[in-house]
């Protein structure tokens, strides 16, 4: 059944949903009845408030519930597509090139072209969307550290070299030889007893840089982040995403200037079986990009 807007929302056909973290870690009570946060679609109808939108226009950012046909959204959080994304890329930003973008913008120590940036889970979802921004932005040295099967694909994606996390010798090399101005860390407190908090202290004792991440294991970095966006931790600055259409904007911009594509890793079609399947790639931490449910040759 289609959604009917409030005045001050627009109803959208969902086209292409992509998959996040936040989907299964937050309770249903948080996020609504129904998965999915990140759409791209075209919108039904407009609230008699909204201005801006108009029928007809294909819009990307944040739905709640948008793994659906139909979704309602707030026309704050979504922004119009340019013709260069297809469905499927242009769902696979919202949330995890917002989070890079508002990673990468807590570094104003140096200009971009003599910073070092440090990504760590850097071929994931958030992860390669930060080496793709921090290059698009001129990043003097970016290091991604992920698995060696994934390093030649972050290579290509801007990054000047690849640390392997599973290898002790190389990420001690690293830790002793890095001096980053910003280290953002998209690996943390993810699900499978990862922590580089003090790690990523230790690269940026020497230059007064800062380390940003995504996740917690602690309630009271929780409980502090849901009341300001931010919270110390261990060394680190975490932060929670600030869904906003003037990022989803700059980001369309900034990786068009850069000739750069969103990266999506898996694309699956809208079924029960396929969006479970999605969803274990996802929880087995071994993602690409981001993963994407192409819904636009599904009847409705
Ligand atoms: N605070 C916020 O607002 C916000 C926003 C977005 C995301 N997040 C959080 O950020 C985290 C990452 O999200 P995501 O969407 O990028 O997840 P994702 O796509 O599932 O990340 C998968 C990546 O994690 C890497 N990884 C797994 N174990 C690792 C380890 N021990 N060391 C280094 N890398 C490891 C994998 O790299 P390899 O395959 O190379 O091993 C894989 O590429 C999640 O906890 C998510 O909830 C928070």
């Amino acid at each position: 059944m289609k959604p009917l807007p409030e005045p001050n929302e627009v109803s959208v056909r969902v086209m292409a949903a992509s998959l996040n973290p936040a989907d299964y870690k937050f309770s249903k009570e948080a996020l609504g009845p129904i998965f999915g946060i990140d759409f791209s679609g075209v919108i039904e109808s407009v609230g008699a408030e909204v201005h801006g939108f108009s029928s007809g226009d294909e819009v990307w950012g944040i739905a709640p519930g948008c793994l659906a046909d139909f979704a309602i959204a707030n026309p704050d959080k979504i922004t119009k597509k340019e013709p260069v994304w297809d469905w499927v890329h242009a769902a696979a930003v919202p949330t995890a090139y917002l989070a890079a973008y508002q990673a990468l913008g807590r570094q104003k120590r140096k200009k971009w072209s003599d910073a070092t940036v440090v990504v760590i889970g850097a071929s994931g979802g958030t992860g390669i969307a930060t080496v793709q921004l921090a290059k698009a932005f001129g990043a003097s040295v970016i290091v991604g550290i992920c698995s060696a099967a994934k390093a030649q694909f972050v290579l290509q994606q801007g990054a000047s070299r690849i640390v392997d996390y599973n290898d002790s010798n190389a990420m001690k090399d690293a830790e002793d030889s890095t001096s980053a101005d910003l280290v953002v860390d998209c690996a943390s407190a993810s699900g499978g007893g990862e922590d580089y908090f003090s790690w990523s202290a230790k690269l940026v004792q020497t230059s007064g840089g800062i380390c940003v991440a995504l996740s917690s294991e602690k309630n009271e970095t929780w409980a502090e982040l849901m009341t300001n966006g931010t919270a110390a931790e261990n060394g680190s600055e975490v932060m929670l995403v600030q869904q906003n259409a003037e990022d989803l904007r700059v980001i369309q911009a900034l990786l068009r200037q850069a000739n750069m594509l969103p990266v999506v890793g898996k694309e699956l079609p809208f079924s029960k079986r396929d969006i479970d399947t999605a969803y274990d790639a996802l929880k087995s931490r071994r993602a690409l990009g981001k993963i994407v449910i192409n819904m636009h040759e599904h009847p409705v």
